[in-house]
């Protein structure tokens, strides 16, 4: 197109691109900031308040390394629930149970599962179904071609011996 003798798609071109790229570049980065933890007991209590935020019939993966932080979190999380945090009677070796006026906290460690069929025999996909309950699962890998709904991502990464970066996917 030209307008006064000016090719007006030629001068916008540049701008128009620009701008693309600083819309695609900062939507790409809307991830919610990791939070960083410096203590245990910092990692206890943000996941005790994030509990709080969290809806019945959520399962939620922990991602990450041994040590990173996951049954720490776990605890907490369980506390902010109002459920008791000292596991004193596995339902499974994979599992621990917790209940409270009709409503279930299911803590899976799945660091020694198998295979997936372990965790189908027990009656996982059950488990994770339940509208009255939350779901916690440290090393979710080996089930995750499970398609999952109401499924919250949360990453622990190792930084030093006290800190920790939690982040919400
Ligand atoms: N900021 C922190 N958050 C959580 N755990 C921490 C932190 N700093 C040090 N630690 C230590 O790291 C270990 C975390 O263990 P744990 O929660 O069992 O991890 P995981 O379940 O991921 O293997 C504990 O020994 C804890 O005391
Ligand atoms: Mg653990």
């Amino acid at each position: 197109m030209v307008l006064h003798g000016k090719p007006v798609w030629e001068s916008r071109t540049l701008p128009v691109f620009i701008f693309s790229l600083y819309l695609y570049i900062t939507l790409n980065m809307q991830q919610i900031e990791p939070f960083k933890s410096t203590s245990p007991e910092e990692t206890f209590n943000f996941a005790k308040k994030f509990a709080q935020s969290i809806e019945y019939g959520s399962v939620i993966l922990l991602i990450g390394d041994l040590g990173s932080g996951k049954t720490t979190f776990s605890k907490g999380f369980s506390k902010g629930l109002g459920f008791d945090d000292v596991i004193s009677s596995p339902t499974y070796p994979i599992l621990n149970e917790y209940s409270f006026n009709d409503h279930y906290l299911y803590h899976f460690d799945l660091y020694r599962l198998k295979s997936i069929s372990e965790f189908l025999e027990i009656g996982g996909l059950e488990y994770l179904s339940n509208k009255q309950a939350i779901a916690l699962i440290e090393w979710p890998e080996l089930i995750k071609s499970i398609d999952i709904s109401n499924k919250i991502n949360i990453k622990f990464e190792y930084v030093s011996e006290n800190e920790r970066l939690i982040s919400l996917q």
